[in-house]
């Protein structure tokens, strides 16, 4: 059944109030946090998501200039145990019923290879596995479920969620069992969610091929010689993409708001 674009989607949707970006330190979550602090008026709530206190406290230190008003608030956390999940759902918990109305935008941004050296016969240990998926599915979905009921359902608010996908989720890679399967899980997972709460705007989003540090170890560790060298291939040939390009791709999609709930859109498509 294909998911039509449902009641809260069209430009009227109304300014973005609160913010969350999880993997906000670098990367792609960072770019992305730059093109959304200004965007967010006065009154309104950043707030970034990463282990790494020091560059989430830099970044905001830098946004917070963006705009009068905007509050931008850090929660270093590992999203990939449980204390540090419960510590990111605490502080969402606390935030985000006290944002005026408007629109809760939150990006599961935030991910990881895995060990991508290993083939799946390598992949042996129910440790290593469950703690590939209790970072990369669970927390996503704990911490959506969290922000959605921390934001509750109030007069003239609404709420988008984002999942970053990637090709991954529609193909399969050599050595990248654990990434392909986390990430299909994760695009089945936000589409169920479109389905149960039409209220609720759900994209999948699939950034296209980036220049971060997760390519940096897509060329040089991935186990596989012929997968390695494809992705050597990409930086040689400059086909890599600019997070900030493929941020703003996402942003337009999301202000456009037309979307149907629970789409995997892809940055080639659009
Ligand atoms: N790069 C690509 O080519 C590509 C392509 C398609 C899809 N994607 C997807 O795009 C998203 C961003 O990728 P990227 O390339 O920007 O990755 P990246 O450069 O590796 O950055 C990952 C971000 O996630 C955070 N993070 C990692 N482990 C964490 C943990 N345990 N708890 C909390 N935060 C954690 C990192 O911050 P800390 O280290 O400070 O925690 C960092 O901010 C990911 O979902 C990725 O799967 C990337």
């Amino acid at each position: 059944m294909e998911a039509g674009a449902g009641p809260g989607a069209g430009p009227g949707a109304g300014p973005w109030i609160a913010c969350v970006v999880t993997g906000a330190s670098r990367g792609f979550g960072r770019s992305l946090a730059r093109l959304l602090a200004p965007r967010l008026g006065s009154g309104s709530l950043l707030v970034l998501v990463a282990r790494s206190a020091a560059a989430l406290a830099e970044l905001a230190a830098e946004l917070r200039g963006s705009g009068p008003g905007l509050r931008v608030e850090c929660v270093a956390a590992d999203l990939g145990c449980q204390e540090g999940l419960r510590r990111v759902v605490g502080a969402l918990q606390e935030l985000l019923p006290t944002v005026p109305p408007g629109r809760l935008l939150l990006v599961n941004n935030a991910g990881s290879l895995g060990d991508i050296s290993k083939s799946f016969l390598d992949l042996t240990d129910p440790d290593e596995i469950n703690s590939y998926f209790a970072f990369n599915v669970t927390s996503a979905l704990c911490l959506t479920s969290a922000a959605l009921q921390a934001f509750g359902t109030r007069p003239g608010s609404s709420r988008t969620v984002v999942n970053i996908s990637s090709l991954c989720a529609v193909k399969p890679f050599k050595n990248w069992a654990l990434y392909c399967s986390g990430k299909a899980a994760r695009d089945m997972m936000f589409q169920v969610l479109a389905l149960e709460e039409p209220d609720v705007r759900v994209l999948s989003y699939a950034p296209g091929p980036l220049d971060t540090d997760m390519q940096l170890l897509a060329r040089t560790k991935t186990g596989d010689p012929e997968m390695r060298q494809f992705f050597q291939s990409l930086q040689q040939s400059q086909q890599l993409i600019d997070c900030t390009v493929s941020a703003q791709k996402l942003v337009n999609l999301l202000e456009e708001n037309t979307f149907p709930s629970g789409a995997h859109v892809d940055f080639y498509e659009i």
